[in-house]
């Protein structure tokens, strides 16, 4: 669950051509769970119309302190108090400079005055206002105030020119909101944590693979680095895009991932392996593509690594190592042998039996069991699953179970 999740955000909107960006934003933060008001200055009505705001959000523009009808029915202070936090998104200079000088010129502005609530900012303008000395000053003035300064990013600005003082993308908004209000659990950890399948080569063409598409261990890192921790995220072949603030390694085989989750293990707190690494691996990979000659044809596979046991062992074993179990039947049973046998001290079993969780599917289920405990974390999707994984995973590093 996103930490946006329930929160009463105020986003308000200023004049520039970014505004049009808020829009998608106003969208997302819905997607994350939140509940979205949108003030907007007057000049950002020149670039798009309230009603495209309203029908986004279910809810009544707000931009004049001078409305008496939307005074009565929701007062200025009223907004301020109930807005859980405000972002404004695109911020422009003027208002910048305007909330430097604690201003109250118009209904943003009076808002921002006048509420406790933490108050983020996505700069967008030109490179040379942004540049300005007395933007940066502003800017400075309002960071040492508390306030939040999301970007602003590089590259092509509507302008014509180059340079600092883009608007973040909505996602990347979306993300540095999500993460600042994720509690910061894992702060100071670091974590490793394996993801998707390996692939066995039989040759340059064909190979042994499963149905793991790293979207669990994906999940975990995500959620680990919203929490605060330092994530490296070892990856078999999947077609997933990195978590912010997430070290990736990619890697093909079995042998690869045990080399570089040994080579990564010095200094790592929790060591969870979501991985779904292969048992067997052919006892030779041919390097020309094997032809269709006999009838039939057998193939020599030999063990794997096995990579979680060796952590285990491992001198510079983590604090906490966490497996994984994919069980089809016994889940229970197959899970505290793989617990006992591995030398685990949690182990996360999912049925991946069962219809729509476990393998490829967004959903989850898990049961994680130590040697005295049980905790069940119910069907949810797999950055719910993972939270909820994580959250007993940062229970444990602080009771120093
Ligand atoms: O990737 P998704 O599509 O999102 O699916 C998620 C998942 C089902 C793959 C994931 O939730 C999961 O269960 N991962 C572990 C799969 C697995 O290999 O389970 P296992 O029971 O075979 O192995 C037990 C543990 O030993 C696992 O932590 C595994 O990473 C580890 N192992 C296994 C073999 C091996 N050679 N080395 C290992 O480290």
């Amino acid at each position: 669950m996103s930490g946006l999740a329930g929160q009463r955000i105020l986003l308000g909107v200023t004049g520039g051509i970014a505004a049009y960006k808020a829009a998608d934003l106003a969208r997302r933060l819905q997607d994350a769970g939140a509940q979205v008001q949108v003030v907007m200055t007057d000049a950002a009505t020149q670039f798009v119309t309230p009603m495209t705001f309203q029908a986004l959000t279910g809810r009544p523009v707000r931009s004049s302190l001078w409305d008496a009808a939307a005074e009565a029915a929701m007062g200025h202070i009223e907004l301020a108090r109930w807005a859980d936090r405000i972002v404004i998104a695109p911020a422009s200079a003027d208002l910048i400079a305007r909330l430097a000088q604690g201003m109250g010129s118009d209904l943003l502005s009076t808002i921002c005055l006048a509420s406790e609530a933490p108050i983020a900012l996505a700069p967008a303008m030109n490179r040379v206002m942004w540049a300005n000395a007395a933007t940066q000053a502003n800017v400075a003035t309002l960071r040492a105030r508390g306030m939040q300064v999301l970007g602003p990013g590089d590259g092509d600005q509507a302008c014509g020119e180059v340079g600092a003082g883009r608007m973040l993308e909505p996602m990347q908004i979306v993300n540095a909101l999500d993460t600042s209000a994720a509690p910061a659990l894992l702060a100071g950890r670091r974590l490793l944590i394996s993801a998707g399948p390996t692939f066995e080569d039989l040759d340059p063409v064909r190979f042994l693979g499963n149905r793991s598409s790293g979207k669990m261990g994906f999940a975990l890192a995500a959620e680990a680095s919203r929490m605060g921790a330092q994530v490296t995220l070892v990856a078999g072949p999947v077609s997933l895009c990195t978590p912010d603030r997430v070290q990736r390694i990619d890697v093909r085989r079995a042998v690869q991932m045990r080399d570089a989750v040994i080579a990564a293990l010095p200094g790592q707190d929790v060591f969870i392996s979501a991985a779904a690494v292969a048992d067997y691996m052919p006892a030779q990979t041919e390097s020309r593509k094997i032809k269709k000659t006999a009838a039939s044809l057998s193939l020599e596979l030999v063990r794997t690594p096995d990579i979680v046991s060796e952590v285990a062992r491992h001198a510079q074993r983590p604090t906490l190592v966490v497996g994984f179990a994919a069980e089809t039947n016994d889940v229970e049973q197959h899970a505290l042998g793989k617990l006992k046998s591995k030398g685990l001290d949690l182990i996360a079993a999912n049925d991946v039996a069962a219809e729509g969780i476990g393998f490829e599917s967004d959903d989850n289920a898990l049961t994680v069991y130590s040697t005295s405990d049980r905790h069940a974390i119910e069907r949810g999707s797999k950055s719910e699953v993972a939270r909820r994984l994580l959250e007993l995973i940062a229970a444990r590093l602080e009771s120093g179970a």
